[in-house]
């Protein structure tokens, strides 16, 4: 029986090669990666994945050229409750991962307002992960278990910790535009992900590439570091 991944962590990579190939900005990439992000979700979907979570801004893109770093935050403050419908109607749960207080006011407001909006959809659930780094990540969760004092720092401890808890480890992580990397995404929930690196660049994904992750995992034995069952 066909196997279907409970969480995929997309690393959505190529959006300024695809506008570079269209002597566009590069910020017309992001726009053409955001169109394609939803498409992306909706072959989720479809296929009965319950989380995915989105590399859409990581700790260490805030070194990008200013226009473009701006451009972004536009796209959070704009994008997300100007789309709102679009979330709604297809049962959409959307949470952020990574530290969004430092965003400015007007992403970080339409963010907080977007989660809120979103919070009784059940169809699926999307981490937007937006400043946020992998290794940060696993700090914050230690210090913030030391802050309530517990003395013994365990696996189970750091993942309790986390922004959303509730979110299980990535069964699947797939990769856009041929990069094979992890890029700080999801450093601690990514201990027994498959991996799959297609060449496609992320703004050309559809709902079937999708499907074509999925078969590629469905091709994997996963083990956890035991025997075949
Ligand atoms: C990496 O491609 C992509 C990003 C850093 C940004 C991804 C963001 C989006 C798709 C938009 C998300 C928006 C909302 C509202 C959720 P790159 O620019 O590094 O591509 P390159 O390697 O070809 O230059």
């Amino acid at each position: 029986m066909r196997e279907i991944p409970c969480h995929i962590g997309f690393i959505m990579d190529g959006n300024g090669r695809w506008a570079k190939k269209r002597f566009l900005p590069r910020t017309a990439g992001h726009l053409a990666g955001l169109k394609a992000l939803k498409k992306v979700i909706l072959g989720c979907i479809k296929e009965g994945v319950r989380y995915v979570t989105l590399y859409c801004f990581s700790t260490e893109n805030w070194s990008r050229p200013q226009d473009e770093v701006n451009y972004l935050m536009g796209l959070f403050s704009e994008k997300i409750m100007g789309e709102l419908p679009f979330y709604n109607e297809n049962g959409i749960r959307l949470l952020t991962l990574g530290d969004i207080s430092v965003l400015p006011e007007d992403a970080r407001k339409a963010l907080v307002e977007a989660v809120e909006a979103t919070s009784a959809n059940n169809t699926i659930t999307v981490q937007l992960a937006i400043n946020y780094g992998g290794q940060r990540e696993i700090c914050q969760a230690v210090n913030r278990a030391i802050s309530e004092g517990i003395m013994e720092i365990t696996p189970e401890v750091i993942r309790a910790h986390f922004d959303n808890p509730e979110v299980p480890p990535a069964d699947l992580i797939a990769r856009s535009a041929g990069e094979k990397r992890i890029s700080n995404f999801l450093l601690f929930d990514s201990a027994y992900s498959e991996f799959v690196f297609c060449d496609k660049l992320w703004p050309e994904w559809s709902e079937e590439d999708v499907t074509a992750v999925i078969d590629e995992y469905n091709g994997r034995v996963r083990k956890f570091g035991g025997l075949k069952q």
